[in-house]
């Protein structure tokens, strides 16, 4: 091994990348807050990310995100802990999210879901968690907010069993909840972590250990009281048949979900937390490609592009493509091949976010994010590298919009501008553009994952290509996708609200308004293969 490699090496073992997923104010973003403040990236909670405070990547759509109070973009976090590089890739927590929530997932290693210990599963997040179990990545779930009254923690577990179809494992039990949580449970250690309050969390949170055992009776009772000690020496027992048994290799194949409780916000076993996670998940993962597996510890660097971001300078009209880099070393500047494009470009303006600051970064490594200047020639899924054998990673699948419109051009005169600028918007892959079945260009359809991305759609047409639109709601809220190669799209029995569409390559779609109809369909056409997911 030559001496570069042993650097190269030693940077990308160090590194963890995840995702953080949940249902809006579950606590995702007090979450990563509390793991900046471990990583002491930040001294003090409460003044960085807060929703009010929250500075995001500035773009032309701001006005949006300032009038609805929600971000639109999503962002990525490294910081260090314990020597560790971690990365967090940040996702928009609104309703109203966008296939970049999405496709920030194809970009992460693992996935740190964080639940509402008040209010269980909720719907955003089995959206996100299907995402997860396609890509088979370990997800990490963390029970939040078990300072306030909180369901009983094995209705929790079950739950997420019955709900999101994954065993659980519970790595710490909580002792109490609301007022009374006093902390919890290591399962691997048989010893109780209490924790003692800090000011509202601002600090980092101290805590004390007890092993959970006789002679240690009269302190644990001291510590917890009778009534936790007793529900908590009931709950042990119940818990080995209440849940699977650990096993790495499951959680670390997707399987098997190891469960955490605490408290974002009082810190209570957030750095529990953060420790376990660290010991779970491996360093980057090798991703699959047109010619094998491309593994992340090499000389050679290689990345692909999980999200495009479009006017962050509007005199400039300019993009920035954000890649994941899944193996080698990259050095501001460097010249790579873009495979898609057939050519050498020149990687310029690579950005890092640290805490909530945009940077230039001179260097970064597999398993980091970063943003580049894009002339507009890249696409979502696009591979780069420097590697003598040129390959392709696999491509990002397309992901079920569920909002449907009929798109009116107001003055038809500007049919050009209209044309370039829907299809910029789709290149970005904001939107998704479909045309009726047998009909030429002039009907356009768009569908999104998320209703609002109809509305900065709109605001982008009349702001940077001067287009002013109306858009038509469809009643749809199902897509599939037609695998089946051999099949003549006109031959297909449909049932009398479904609609055969088109996406730009041509390739049969149908739309449903529920999903009784896609079972109906199913029956009548013996044979018809649906999917969920295309690929770009
Ligand atoms: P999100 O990113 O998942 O949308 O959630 P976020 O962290 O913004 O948290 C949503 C609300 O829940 C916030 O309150 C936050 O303070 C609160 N919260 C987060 N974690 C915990 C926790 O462990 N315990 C308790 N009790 N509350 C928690 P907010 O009033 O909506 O906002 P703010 O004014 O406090 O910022």
């Amino acid at each position: 091994m030559s001496e570069i490699n042993k650097e190269i090496t030693k940077e990308i073992e160090k590194r963890r990348t995840f995702a953080i997923i949940s249902h809006p104010d579950a606590g995702k973003t007090t979450l990563t807050e509390k793991f900046l403040l471990y990583g002491k990236a930040i001294n003090t909670a409460g003044s960085v990310k807060g929703k009010k405070t929250s500075k995001h990547a500035v773009s032309d759509w701001m006005e949006i995100e300032k009038q609805r109070g929600i971000s639109v973009t999503s962002s990525v976090l490294q910081f260090n802990y314990d020597g560790f590089c971690i990365n967090i890739l940040d996702t928009p927590g609104h309703e109203d999210f966008s296939e970049d929530t999405y496709r920030t997932l194809m970009a992460a290693d693992s996935a740190v879901m964080v639940i509402d210990g008040s209010k269980g599963v909720e719907k955003q997040t089995i959206k996100l968690f299907k995402v997860c179990v396609l890509r088979h990545i370990p997800i990490f779930t963390f029970i939040n907010k078990m300072d306030r009254e909180a369901n009983d923690p094995f209705d929790l577990i079950e739950d997420i069993e019955n709900v999101l179809g994954i065993e659980t494992c519970p790595i710490n039990w909580p002792i109490g909840s609301g007022k009374d949580f006093r902390g919890v449970y290591e399962r691997g250690e048989n010893a109780i972590t209490t924790f003692m309050a800090t000011t509202n969390g601002q600090k980092e949170v101290d805590s004390e250990k007890i092993e959970w055992k006789d002679e240690n009776k009269e302190e644990l009772l001291a510590h917890i009281g009778d009534e936790l000690f007793e529900k908590l020496s009931e709950d042990l027992e119940l818990l080995d048949g209440a849940s699977a048994e650990y096993d790495l290799a499951r959680i670390r194949k997707g399987e098997l979900t190891p469960v955490f409780f605490g408290s974002a916000l009082t810190n209570f076993g957030v750095e529990n937390f953060l420790r376990h996670f660290l010991d779970m998940t491996s360093s980057p993962l090798a991703r699959n490609s047109s010619i094998g597996e491309i593994s992340p510890i090499s000389n050679d660097f290689s990345a692909f592009v999980f999200k495009i971001q479009a006017n962050m300078n509007k005199a400039h009209r300019d993009r920035i493509a954000f890649m994941r880099i899944v193996s080698g070393q990259f050095k501001a500047g460097m010249e790579v091949f873009h495979v898609q494009g057939n050519k050498k470009v020149k990687l310029s303006q690579p950005q890092q976010m640290m805490a909530e600051e945009r940077h230039i970064v001179e260097t970064a490594y597999a398993g980091d994010i970063i943003g580049v200047f894009d002339p507009g020639l890249f696409s979502i899924g696009d591979t780069f590298t420097n590697a003598k054998e040129k390959f392709e990673f696999e491509g990002i699948p397309t992901f079920a919009p569920e909002h449907f419109a009929r798109v009116r051009q107001i003055d038809t005169m500007k049919r050009k501008q209209f044309v370039k600028g829907i299809n910029q918007i789709a290149q970005e892959g904001a939107i998704q553009i479909f045309q009726e079945f047998n009909t030429g260009m002039e009907e356009i359809i768009v569908g999104v994952v998320g209703v609002l991305q109809f509305d900065v759609l709109k605001f982008r047409l009349e702001n940077e290509y001067n287009v002013d639109i109306r858009l038509e709601p469809l009643p749809y809220e199902y897509i599939r996708w037609v695998e089946n190669d051999d099949i003549d799209i006109n031959h297909i029995s449909g049932t009398s609200d479904m609609k055969k569409i088109k996406d730009l390559k041509d390739n049969p779609l149908l739309l449903f308004v529920n999903p009784w109809s896609i079972n109906m369909v199913l029956e009548r056409n013996e044979g018809l293969k649906l999917s969920e997911f295309g690929t770009n």
